[in-house]
């Protein structure tokens, strides 16, 4: 069952997110003595992640990662990397060693590649051999995609062993992008899912009815997603 909470407004989902991170985060800690995080990108979570880098996790024992990224450079505004960095990496002190890059740079398909390696290399497997993380950090776009996985694209047709996949033609500019897959993102051990504004509300209430390859957010693993959604984003009482 999927956990909605909903709150008055940005600033609050920002704070119930950057506590319930912070709570999974030192869960993982305590059970494995490791955490693996995963961030998007946008507009949405930059607050959240502003308010985790001064939330009590023991960032020399987490290894950050990335959803999804821009085929951009580092330095570029439009990278997912340098939001995360300006935000959370560099004012909450994260080693940068815990930090893995996706290298846009490297375009959408090489790029791909060599994180999928990173993580086989990085994170312990479930018995399908995918790497778990145990909370990825998403955000919803209006047409319900999450990550770089967007609505009836073939990216959501990858094989299960799928790790990491390549995206040429985004509809969300930039168009070359890096995403996990949408099976990565269901053997995560939490993905928790951010919403604030009107424009979002649709998506919601659609990522919580049917699972459907039109909503790519509906396909993620109900029974692992907790949603905070301010009450702008949040579908009337009577869909709940
Ligand atoms: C990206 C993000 C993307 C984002 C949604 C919501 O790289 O663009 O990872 O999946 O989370 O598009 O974006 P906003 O938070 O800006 O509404």
């Amino acid at each position: 069952m999927t956990r909605l909470t909903t709150c008055v407004d940005a600033e609050a989902v920002a704070v119930r997110a950057a506590e319930e991170i912070t709570r999974q985060l030192n869960l993982a800690l305590e059970q494995r003595g490791s955490a693996h995080l995963a961030l998007s990108g946008g507009t949405t979570p930059g607050r959240t992640y502003e308010l985790l880098a001064s939330s009590p996790v023991a960032w020399e024992r987490t290894d950050v990662w990335f959803a999804d990224e821009r085929c951009v450079g580092p330095e570029d505004e439009q990278s997912n990397y340098r939001l995360a960095a300006e935000s959370l990496l560099t004012p909450g002190g994260v080693p940068t060693s815990r930090v893995h890059r996706m290298e846009g740079e490297l375009g959408p398909e090489r790029g791909a590649h060599s994180y999928a390696e990173e993580l086989r290399a990085r994170l312990p497997v479930d018995d399908g051999e995918l790497p778990v993380l145990d909370v990825v950090v998403l955000g919803i776009g209006p047409d319900g995609h999450v990550a770089s996985l967007f609505p009836g694209a073939r990216t959501l047709d990858a094989p299960e062993t799928a790790i990491c996949l390549g995206v040429e033609h985004s509809p969300k500019p930039p168009p070359e992008r890096i995403t996990l897959s949408l099976q990565m993102l269901r053997v995560a051990r939490c993905c928790v899912l951010l919403a604030t504004g009107a424009a979002k509300a649709d998506a919601v209430d659609a990522m919580l009815g049917e699972p459907s390859s039109h909503v790519p957010a509906s396909l993620l693993r109900r029974e692992r997603l907790t949603v905070i959604a301010d009450d702008s984003a949040s579908p009337a009482p009577a869909q709940r």
